[in-house]
């Protein structure tokens, strides 16, 4: 065992977006706290993260998130190994609290820092949740690999072939989006349609009672014809593009003169903002239920399409679904028969796992702890970092 660790313990900190989150994670495979503080209320009103508040909202959570992570862990600061702390990429203002945070605790307490990229996070969400059920010895810990890693969140559309190297990983970056991700395309859509935001869980509650077939998303406007030239010339392959389906939804509705429906259920969400999916179905006419069924359908058909056909092409071994989108259900559904039609292994992480949280930090720092790769006493957030090749 190397000298550096002791207890195996180690602090994750997230703060890359609009939830401010710490947590305990033991050798990257037993989560001891996960706690997660959503700013949800705070950009409700604005359809969207406000990067200022968000900034603000993490600088007013981050102690007690902090504290409740390390009072639920059993654990004291002192017995921590490493605190672990999102470097990018994200919000420049809201990282930096959370980067900004971890330095200082790291220098108070004398325990090493390690940087982490958040979209390896993602992947080791699916990691950590692999490694508790091999400790309920309830499937495997290890999937086979080359794996392919679909990221699918608010901010990213990526697809990465991780790779075992050394004591850690590798990662080849081999797909991403041209535009928006898929996570802002439910967003995006579900605000067009006057759903609160986040709109991805809403989209995903409301979708089973409307037709998937109802609305023919066409192909063509998920994947512009205007990016053909630069797929050819990008080594990488695979090339998702949400813009297209977004510009569709509003479209549908112009053409169907949904708008006075639209601002009257915007209005009333407004006012019931703790109402459920199944409590304001009253305010979704058969139409839209229709709409937002077939939107759905035509996203997840499309990152399964082109997963399974990079996961082909690349000789993956096996699949790890993660990000935001990675919660949503009928997505589960139709990659799990998929896979299994393949015989792919597939793994996805929990739900809570799916949706940021620092758990997915502190596991992906434990390779780091194990390897002796620390942050430098200079590090600074970086909103536009990028992972792998
Ligand atoms: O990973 P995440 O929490 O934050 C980012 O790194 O972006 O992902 C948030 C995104 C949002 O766009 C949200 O609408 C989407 O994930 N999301 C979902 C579901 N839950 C969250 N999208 C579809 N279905 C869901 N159940
Ligand atoms: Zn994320």
């Amino acid at each position: 065992m190397h000298s550096r660790i002791n207890s195996g313990l180690i602090l994750g900190i997230e703060s890359s977006c609009d939830e401010t989150a710490a947590a305990v994670v033991r050798r990257g495979s037993e989560t001891l706290s996960n706690v997660v503080a959503s700013q949800i209320a705070t950009h409700l009103p604005y359809g969207g993260v406000v990067p200022e508040l968000a900034s603000r909202e993490h600088l007013r959570n981050i102690l007690p998130v902090v504290h409740a992570a390390l009072r639920e862990s059993g654990a004291t600061f002192t017995d921590l190994d490493a605190i672990a702390v999102t470097e990018g990429p994200g919000l420049a203002g809201a990282l930096l609290v959370g980067v900004s945070y971890a330095k200082a605790l790291a220098f108070a307490l004398d325990k090493p820092l390690i940087a982490v990229n958040h979209l390896e996070g993602h992947i080791h969400a699916v990691l950590l949740q692999q490694a508790q059920l091999a400790a309920q010895s309830e499937e495997p810990a290890d999937l086979e690999l080359p794996a392919l890693a679909l990221v699918v969140s608010g901010g990213h559309t990526h697809l990465y072939l991780a790779r075992r190297q050394g004591e850690g990983w590798s990662y080849q970056n081999v797909g991403r989006t041209l535009d928006d991700a898929a996570g802002e395309a439910f967003d995006k859509a579900a605000k067009l349609l006057g759903i609160g935001y986040p709109g991805g869980p809403w989209i995903d509650a409301l979708a089973p009672y409307g037709n998937p077939d109802a609305v023919p998303f066409s192909f063509a406007q998920i994947k512009p014809k205007a990016h053909r030239k630069d797929q050819s010339t990008d080594p990488i392959s695979t090339f998702f593009s949400f813009s297209g389906i977004k510009t569709a939804v509003l479209r549908y509705t112009q053409i169907h003169n949904m708008s006075a429906r639209i601002e009257e259920r915007r209005r009333k969400l407004l006012e019931n903002p703790e109402m459920r999916a199944h409590e304001v179905l009253t305010f979704f006419d058969q139409q839209t239920l229709d709409l937002i069924a077939s939107f759905q359908r035509a996203v997840v058909d499309d990152l399964r399409r082109k997963t399974f056909r990079a996961a082909e092409n690349l000789g993956a071994a096996s699949l790890l679904i993660s990000g935001g989108v990675a919660a949503n259900r009928e997505l589960r559904v139709r990659f799990t028969a998929d896979a299994a039609e393949r015989g792919l292994p597939i793994a996805f992480p929990s739900l809570s796992l799916s949706t940021d949280n620092a758990a997915m930090i502190a596991a992906a720092a434990w390779p780091k702890l194990e390897a002796g790769i620390f942050a430098p006493e200079t590090l600074s957030a970086d909103p536009a970092l990028a992972l792998g090749r």
